[in-house]
């Protein structure tokens, strides 16, 4: 599995990093917005399958990001609900709470503390240059547009430093945040003292942006135009298998991986080969003289195989919210510990008075 992570080896950074202890395994961190309900194909291939496996091997910390979830107008008891629909749908992906800490956004409030301090530390031209806000924005246009979404990126910073995060398991969308969380850190470090841990992204070359099925030259996304595109983990199976049987392919009719010429049949083949562990040159060379149909008739049952157990299990924890709770309720405690630490020197770093209690 090709993985892009620019920095030094894992581990280094955590060694030397302020607050940790030494010998220590790296540290990833991560979150996922309650925004749409269900998650799709994208937010699980692209990150949340990499989550469960550093679970492994780093000290994790994966939040679902209410914070964020208000920079666009919300429902209140919708994002209450989807909060723990997300967090259901993390732990029926493979979050263990014993190996991972898995937390709420907003039941930390350092979170919020620190993105204040690096809001200040943010040229407004350097934040209105983030790609991500600028899309927004000019589909919504300015008046529509909260300042929370200009600076939620800044907010996205603070996550990432508040835990000494080494790495950041995303998809390609997010590197740019990720690129912005270095620069402050290193601003932050440069001014007043090595403080903040520099994070690198980590993506996975072959799954870093899923596409949709209808338009393969866009990314797989919950505000797409049409949900035709959208492969929602929660859907009905077979309304997914239908999803899969009409994807947009080519009209040539092999079947071969070229981003390039044939970027619906390649999505087809990554999603493919990403849930079966099958090479894609092996799968190629299985559909040989075999037409499209063939293909997508076998990925919507290998698509529905995989959704089958995951809607569930997800079922399973939302029927019961006093153990969902209970496991965000350790996870925030668990966080909080690590954000007051890194809170409390920052503050201390850049001039606040020690507040005696
Ligand atoms: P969000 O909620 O939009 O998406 C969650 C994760 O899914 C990835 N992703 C994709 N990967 C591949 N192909 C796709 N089509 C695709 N669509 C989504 C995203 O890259 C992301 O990793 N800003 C973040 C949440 C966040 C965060 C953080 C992430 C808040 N604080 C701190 C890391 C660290 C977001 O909106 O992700």
């Amino acid at each position: 599995m090709a993985t892009d992570h620019p920095q030094s080896a894992p581990g280094t950074a955590a060694a030397a990093a302020p607050g940790r202890a030494h010998g220590t395994r790296p540290r990833v961190l991560s979150g996922i917005q309650p925004t749409a309900g269900s998650f799709h194909l994208g937010n699980y291939l692209g990150a949340v399958r990499q989550w469960v496996a550093l679970q492994e091997s780093h000290d994790a910390f994966y939040m679902v990001v209410d914070l964020h979830a208000i920079t666009v107008p919300q429902d209140p008891a919708e994002l209450r609900a989807n909060t723990r629909l997300a967090a259901s749908q993390l732990l029926a992906a493979g979050l263990d709470p014993d190996r991972c800490t898995l937390f709420v956004q907003s039941h930390v409030p350092e979170h919020a503390q620190l993105a204040w301090v690096m809001n200040c530390l943010t040229g407004f031209g350097e934040a209105s240059r983030m790609t991500q806000f600028k899309d927004k924005s000019a589909k919504q246009g300015a008046d529509r547009t909260s300042v929370g979404l200009f600076t939620y990126p800044i907010l996205q910073v603070a996550d990432i430093l508040l835990y000494q995060a080494d790495q950041v398991p995303v998809g390609e969308d997010q590197r740019q945040h990720v690129e912005l969380t270095r620069d402050l850190a290193e601003r932050f470090n440069g001014r007043f003292g090595r403080t903040f841990t520099l994070p690198a992204a980590y993506i996975v070359r072959e799954t870093a942006k899923i596409y949709d099925l209808q338009d393969p030259a866009a990314k797989m996304s919950k505000s797409a135009a049409t949900p035709k595109g959208v492969i929602s983990l929660l859907d009905d199976p077979r309304a997914t298998a239908k999803k899969i049987r009409g994807a947009v392919t080519d009209t040539d009719t092999v079947i071969r991986f070229d981003r390039e010429t044939k970027p619906g049949v390649s999505n087809l083949l990554t999603i493919y080969s990403t849930l079966t562990k099958e090479p894609v040159a092996d799968i190629e060379r299985k559909y040989e003289g075999k037409g499209y149909g063939a293909l997508k008739t076998d990925l919507s049952e290998i698509v529905v195989d995989f959704v089958t157990p995951f809607r569930e299990r997800t079922q399973e924890y939302l029927d019961d919210p006093e153990t969902l709770d209970g496991i965000l309720a350790k996870g925030a405690e668990k966080a909080r510990a690590i954000a007051a630490e890194t809170l409390e020197r920052t503050y201390e770093r850049v001039g606040f008075l020690t507040a005696k209690h």
